[in-house]
């Protein structure tokens, strides 16, 4: 099939990547014309796993463009993805502006009839805004369009592996005609009929991805829905956290018999810095302000926004109680992305981390695999190291702030003898409390006796 994208953010580049890598052709538009240059010329403006192979294999044989003019893009396709960013606004809504933008876009510069996929996260009822954006400005060409709804549930640094074997694929339609273009447009991942190319040996094996048809605002609501709940998840983990810690207890060992109930569930119980990211905390923001408006008033996700933002208390405090005096002390921190296998800052924890401890008068030195560029721009005053020993070196205090794998696996014994003082404070409990108290460390995290 013929398929425009319009925004090649994370979403919008995976999303038009992995359609070109399941047999698509595909034409992707942004309004950023620096990064149209960069993927015109062969670049990949971020780091996400996996598209270092789908975008040039799939550019190579002709199925993915870059058009800076998003006319091109939007003539292209029969069917258009729009993935443009849906920020919060001060108050906490979601910015829809982007959308209403290339909603007036499409309508007027659309000759023939288009099926319009939001997949932009955005508030329940917005499918039917869109619906009416695109009426009322495609009048004098009575160009006509289907909408639907189809969010997605990529998770930045696993996104291309999700959209390729996603669990569940939501659908919000109001006709059948749209339902059927976007079974055809999923059939490979439904069928599982494309060669995997992040996996060398294939596709693992498991069950077919659910195909669930709904309505549109059914499908909105289920994004919100599942990504506050998340939320509420990892809050509630770090509520625990505090009770175990306060008791005596584990959380690690509290969790995962938790997560044997298959009512709960494993994932999403990892207590310490809590949530970042560009989708849980501000679509936790939009969905207490939708429920507002709705009249209903979701108290219980107001408060695990508060737990949430709490957490950076809660890790300075242990950092007090260790240091006494932050002022002048010399502070080594591991990590910036707001998760691992990502170099998205985006409302990253340890970002808050580090202007606090700048605040605080820390001399701050931090290293991170791959958010250091981005880092820098907003945070121009750390020394930035190129790796976690230089980070270390004559510190008085370790932060690991991102849970990056390679920092499971470091020479501690070395890092111990050229710290200053060997206390570390980890906050992602990444470490093992026993393993570090036995190699000479003060260690402190979350939820688990010291
Ligand atoms: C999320 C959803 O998972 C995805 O389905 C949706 O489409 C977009 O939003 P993402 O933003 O990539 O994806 O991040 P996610 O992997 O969900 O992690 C969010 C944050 O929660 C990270 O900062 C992570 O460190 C934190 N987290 C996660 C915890 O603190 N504890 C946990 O147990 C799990």
């Amino acid at each position: 099939m013929k398929i425009s994208v319009i925004g090649t953010g994370y979403v919008g580049l995976v999303t038009g990547a992995c359609l070109a890598e399941i047999g698509h052709e595909v034409v992707c538009t942004d309004n950023d014309a620096a990064k149209i240059k960069t993927l015109e010329s062969g670049g990949i403006p971020i780091y996400e796993p996996g598209l270092e192979k789908v975008i040039p294999k799939a550019r190579k044989e002709g199925r993915l463009s870059f058009r800076a003019n998003p006319a091109d893009a939007i003539g292209a396709g029969d069917a258009i993805f729009i993935c443009v960013g849906t920020p919060p606004l001060p108050n906490g809504d979601a910015d829809l502006s982007a959308i209403d933008h290339v909603a007036r876009l499409v309508a007027t510069e659309a000759k023939s009839p288009k099926l319009v996929i939001e997949k932009s996260t955005v508030p329940a009822r917005t499918g039917q805004e869109l619906k009416r954006a695109l009426s009322v400005y495609s009048r004098k060409s009575n160009v006509k369009f289907h909408v639907a709804s189809n969010p997605e549930f990529l998770r930045e640094g696993t996104a291309v592996e999700d959209f390729l074997h996603p669990d569940r694929i939501v659908v919000g339609v109001e006709d059948e005609a749209a339902e059927k273009q976007l079974k055809e447009i999923y059939r490979p991942v439904l069928e599982r009929t494309f060669t995997c190319p992040v996996h060398a040996t294939g596709c693992p094996d498991g069950p077919a991805p659910a195909w669930l048809v709904t309505t549109i605002n059914s499908a909105e609501l289920i994004k919100h829905a599942s990504n506050s709940f998340l939320a509420l998840k990892i809050s509630y983990a770090n509520m625990v956290a505090d009770l175990a810690e306060r008791l005596g207890a584990d959380i690690g060992e509290v969790v995962r018999a938790m997560g044997m109930d298959p009512r709960i569930g494993p994932s999403f119980l990892s207590a310490g810095l809590g949530f970042g990211g560009f989708c849980l905390p501000k679509d936790l923001q939009a969905f207490v302000h939708l429920a507002e408006r709705s009249g209903v008033d979701f108290a219980m996700l107001r408060e695990a926004e508060k737990i949430n933002k709490g957490r950076i208390d809660r890790f300075f405090e242990k950092l007090r109680e260790a240091l006494w005096v932050i002022r002048d002390k010399r502070v080594g921190v591991l990590g910036l992305a707001f998760k691992p296998n990502t170099d998205d800052i985006r409302f990253a924890p340890a970002i808050d981390l580090v202007e606090r401890l700048l605040v605080e008068g820390a001399r701050v030195r931090a290293y991170d695999p791959e958010a250091m560029e981005r880092a820098r721009a907003v945070l121009p005053k750390v020394d930035y190291v190129k790796s976690a020993y230089e980070a270390a070196k004559d510190a008085e205090a370790l932060l690991i702030a991102t849970e990056w794998d390679e920092f499971r696996k470091l020479d501690w014994e070395k890092i111990r003898d050229t710290m200053a003082r060997p206390l570390i404070i980890d906050g992602r409990n990444l470490l093992s409390p026993r393993d570090m108290k036995e190699r000479g460390f003060e260690y402190r995290s979350f939820g688990r006796p010291d």
